[in-house]
């Protein structure tokens, strides 16, 4: 029998200093992406909310998959922000896992500082300047973070969400981003079905074959696999010149 090789393992942490902007869905939706392909005992969503809506509802639709709440607030920062440290570090040892951190909206630089820790950080935003402004701040905290360490991790993409159906053209917000070290992911469309998850019987959104959703999502794990599990993103950020700004599947969305 072929002996594969583990995938080195990941952390990746979900955030913007913007509330509402999809971070808890996002991680629900890719760890549950992710547990089509990879053992769901390897991946562990680390819920760093209070309002737990991570926690809440991966519990109820996969209980297969691990999660630990450990909210980050003012008065619990300190233990908790050690414990996810401790968290990430020890994943580093568990090759073949992947540990996803939602995070509360809001800045500290504690938090920043944390996140920075990570393998990557995916930074959900709609279009909207209500939403890209405080995005592009956090953008540059990040860097300053990372210059400040002399990092080149975590790598930052930036996934647009809510976005109409129909959008294909992100060049006004490939163009604002330009001078960011960032990469652009894959769209996620603005889906009446989320709420779906959220408010109705699990067994329906399940059984509802080929939703927008599933599709956007299942997409969207896939990019996660191949650019973050499976180190596609380290080439790209090793070329010095551009390359940088990408949509991946801009062209093999439909
Ligand atoms: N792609 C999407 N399409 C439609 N609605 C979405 C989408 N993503 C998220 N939402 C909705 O937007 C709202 C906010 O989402 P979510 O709670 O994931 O954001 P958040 O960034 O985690 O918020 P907070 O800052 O409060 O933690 C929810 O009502 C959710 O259902
Ligand atoms: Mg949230």
């Amino acid at each position: 029998m072929a002996t594969t090789k583990l995938k080195e393992a990941k952390s990746i942490f979900v955030a913007n200093v913007k509330g509402g902007v999809g971070k808890s869905t996002l991680s629900i939706m890719l760890a549950r992406a992710l547990a089509d392909n990879i053992p769901p005992q390897n991946i562990t969503v680390i819920d760093t909310d209070l309002q737990r809506t991570a926690t809440e509802f991966l519990t109820n639709s996969n209980p297969e998959i691990n999660v630990e709440f450990l909210p980050i607030t003012p008065a619990f920062e300190n233990t908790n922000i050690s414990l996810v440290q401790q968290f990430i570090k020890q994943n580093e040892f568990r090759p073949g896992h992947v540990v996803i951190v939602d995070t509360p909206a809001g800045s500290s630089q504690r938090l920043w500082n944390l996140v920075a820790e990570g393998y990557c950080v995916l930074i959900p935003t709609t279009l909207s300047n209500a939403d890209l402004y405080p995005t592009e701040n956090f953008i540059r905290s990040m860097d300053k973070v990372k210059a400040r360490y002399g990092k080149s991790y975590p790598h930052l993409i930036v996934c647009p969400n809510k976005i109409p159906f129909g959008q294909k053209d992100f060049s006004l917000m490939a163009e604002r981003l330009k001078n960011h070290d960032v990469v652009i992911g894959p769209a996620l469309r603005d889906l009446a079905s989320v709420r779906h998850f959220y408010n109705g019987k699990l067994e329906n959104w399940e059984n509802r074959s080929n939703t927008n959703a599933q599709s956007d999502f299942r997409q969207f794990g896939s990019f996660i696999e191949k650019y973050v599990l499976d180190g596609e993103l380290d080439k790209i950020y090793s070329q010095k010149d551009g390359g940088k700004n990408i949509l991946p599947f801009e062209k093999a969305s439909n």
